[in-house]
């Protein structure tokens, strides 16, 4: 019988990468610690990156110079995922004017052209946020499930 030990052990924390740390909690640049990483470590990487929209932890750039900027992180990620690991990437819409640009479509011919296989285009709603008067308010959101191999469907 397999038994399961519900006293928490003492997580090793660290704050750069260590392949024997139970956390790694860097606060920086997402490419400096990507740096850091082997390649094909990650089972999985999931992130949740800036979508360019002028929040105040970013400063909004021209589309083309943000999609360039995505690219180095994607492909970084590709690189530490493992041959039989996920990448979950999950991003809402970039607004201008009132015309709507969905990033997932923008970001998808990155990992397409790396060779990653969209498994799901996950799209999940949501009741708050403001409410837009000439169109349907934007109420969802994207996560695009992508594995390095391909799997049985
Ligand atoms: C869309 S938000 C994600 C919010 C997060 N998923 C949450 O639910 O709170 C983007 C996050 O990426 C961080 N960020 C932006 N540029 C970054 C960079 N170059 N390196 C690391 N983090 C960055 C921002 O500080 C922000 O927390």
């Amino acid at each position: 019988m397999e038994t399961i030990n519900l006293i928490p052990k003492k997580l090793k924390i660290s704050d750069k990468f260590e392949k024997d740390a139970d956390v790694v909690l860097y606060i920086g640049d997402t490419l400096e610690l990507l740096d850091q990483i082997p390649d094909e470590t990650a089972s999985l990487v999931v992130t949740s990156p800036p979508y360019n929209i002028g929040k105040p932890y970013e400063k909004r750039l021209d589309l083309n110079i943000y999609v360039k900027q995505q690219e180095k992180v994607i492909k970084e990620a590709v690189r530490i995922t493992k041959e039989n690991g996920s990448i979950c990437w999950q991003v809402g819409n970039y607004v201008e004017n009132g015309r709507i640009i969905p990033l997932d479509i923008l970001l998808y011919p990155i990992f397409d052209k790396l060779g990653l296989k969209l498994r799901n285009r996950i799209v999940w709603h949501f009741g708050h946020g403001l409410h837009a008067r000439k169109r349907f308010s934007g109420r969802y959101e994207v996560i695009l499930w992508f594995t390095k191999s391909r799997l049985p469907s």
